[in-house]
């Protein structure tokens, strides 16, 4: 469905991100389910009505044969999706290893792996090399789909070699990148190995983007301290080509989860939580299992306001929903196990025959069932020890309309820039604060907990997914116009 004479015309958007927004089953040797997965990405992409969006990414699935691949292809351009086909190999060196064993634990101040050094060592060569490649790949891709005045915009850790590579095909192709998690102070950066080769590529982009003004500030100091680049108010600067950096906060598609509450099977879900927890609070912790979300951690200081609070011990219902995630990485295993730990001596401790006070799952929820939860909270935990931005905060806040709870928000997760003034915010690393915060966010007046929503509520359904697309792209195509004016003076 190409755009006919006739229809205004829309820009064409090609949105690169590791991961294609569907997950992908196979049913036989050529056929496929496919089911959408609405991140927030994908919402904020189907909002924006003046561009002509494409997916470009991995399917997450590995398909050897040529069969699979067609038939894989034919199905996700339905979903107008074009796949990157990685293998095995590719999967286990790039996406396993230096995107979640490196890139991921060094941008959220976890550091360089440690164990076993001289092996890490070693085999950091093969995986930068596989990253590399990886990305190559995916440039492949999307030049094979370029058509002129396309947009492409490439996202996350996952494809910093991807707009050096792009550029290489062609100067003139408009390139963006955006980082979805912190980007950490220049000091960190500097114990990348790599760390000339990523910054480089990624300053070939026309519009590096960030969540919050920290990050883009700390990006710019990295180039200016470990590339001896100029930074300006408006990026960086090398031998008078400007690469534009700056700040843009993603937001949700609020309305969406809104008009959720509304229809008669969420009610009833919330009919069926509010009578399965009367006369207890509810908290709620909504997270990938991933260590930098600090569920350990949490429960600790879950833990500890019980053992201070005998008076809140059947008073109150901690929901911890744990959504599995790169399950292959060791890092993730051995999280899972203090995890179950940590819930099973708590329960043991402070259970009763009739109730736990800790509900884990180790599931993802689905969009119905995460509304109606969120909508019967008292107290949302958002306790990640470093976060990009998460969302999880933003969702919450949208369901809160009618009930009015309280978000205790860690510091270090994006949003607390921008909900900092409505949520309680704690230092997750701080297990007794976090306790404090608890009985502080349960024990919160009604007047107050209506001033701090209403704020988090207005900022929530002001600055949405949408607008922050449009924000980007619309920059984006003004900086390749200014920098083609500066070229011709
Ligand atoms: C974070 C990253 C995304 C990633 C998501 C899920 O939010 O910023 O790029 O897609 O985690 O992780 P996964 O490894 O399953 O894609």
């Amino acid at each position: 469905e190409e755009a006919g004479a006739a229809r205004p015309f829309r820009q064409r958007l090609l949105v690169v991100a590791n991961r294609l927004p569907v997950s992908a089953v196979r049913r036989g040797e050529d056929s496929w389910s496919l089911d959408i997965s609405a991140g927030g990405l994908v919402s904020a992409l189907l909002g924006v009505k003046q561009f002509e969006a494409r997916w470009i990414g991995w399917a997450g699935v590995n398909v050897p044969d040529e069969i699979g691949q067609k038939a894989l292809t034919k199905a996700l351009a339905e979903k107008r999706c074009i796949p990157v086909f990685l293998d095995e190999e590719i999967v286990h060196q790039y996406y396993n290893g230096y995107c979640n064993n490196i890139l991921w634990p060094l941008f959220h101040y976890l550091g360089l792996p440690q164990e076993d050094r001289l092996a890490t060592t070693r085999s950091f060569q093969s995986q930068f090399a596989a990253y590399k490649k990886a990305n190559q790949m995916f440039a492949d891709v999307v030049n094979a789909h370029y058509e002129e005045g396309d947009v492409v915009w490439c996202h996350d850790y996952h494809l910093m070699y991807l707009p050096e590579c792009l550029k290489k095909y062609n100067t003139k192709m408009k390139v963006g990148w955006f980082l979805h998690t912190p980007f950490p102070s220049s000091e960190i950066h500097r114990t990348l190995p790599s760390r000339y080769e990523l910054l480089r590529s990624v300053l070939a982009a026309d519009l590096v983007g960030f969540h919050t003004y920290d990050y883009a500030r700390h990006f710019v100091s990295a180039c200016t301290r470990i590339l001896g680049l100029e930074g300006t108010p408006e990026g960086v600067e090398d031998q008078g080509k400007l690469t534009r950096v700056a700040a843009f906060p993603i937001g949700i598609d609020s309305d969406r989860f809104i008009r959720a509450l509304e229809l008669p099977q969420v009610q009833e879900h919330i009919k069926e939580l509010k009578e399965r927890f009367s006369g207890r609070k509810v908290m709620l912790g909504v997270d990938r299992l991933d260590m930098i979300k600090g569920i350990p951690q949490k429960l600790l200081a879950f833990e500890k306001f019980l053992e201070e609070n005998p008076y809140w011990r059947d008073k109150v219902v901690l929901l911890q929903i744990a959504v599995p995630t790169r399950t292959d990485v060791p890092e993730y295993q051995k999280l899972t196990s203090q995890v179950h730990e940590i819930v099973g001596r708590i329960n043991g401790r402070f259970g009763t025959l009739t109730a736990v006070p800790i509900h884990h799952l180790d599931c993802s929820l689905d969009f119905h069932a995460l509304c109606a939860l969120y909508a019967v909270t008292d107290v949302a935990l958002v306790t990640s020890l470093r976060d990009g931005m998460n969302l999880v905060s933003y969702e919450f806040v949208a369901c809160q309309e009618a009930k009015k709870g309280v978000l205790v928000l860690s510091e270090f997760a994006g949003a607390a820039q921008s909900l900092g003034a409505g949520a309680v915010l704690v230092n997750p690393w701080n297990i007794t604060e976090v306790a404090a915060s608890i009985g502080q966010a349960l024990n919160m007046p009604a007047e107050e907990r209506e001033k701090r929503h209403c704020h988090n509520f207005h900022h929530v359904t002001e600055h949405t997914a949408q607008e922050w697309a449009e924000t980007f792209v619309s920059e984006l195509n003004d900086s390749v116009v200014e920098a083609q004016l500066r070229s011709s003076k």
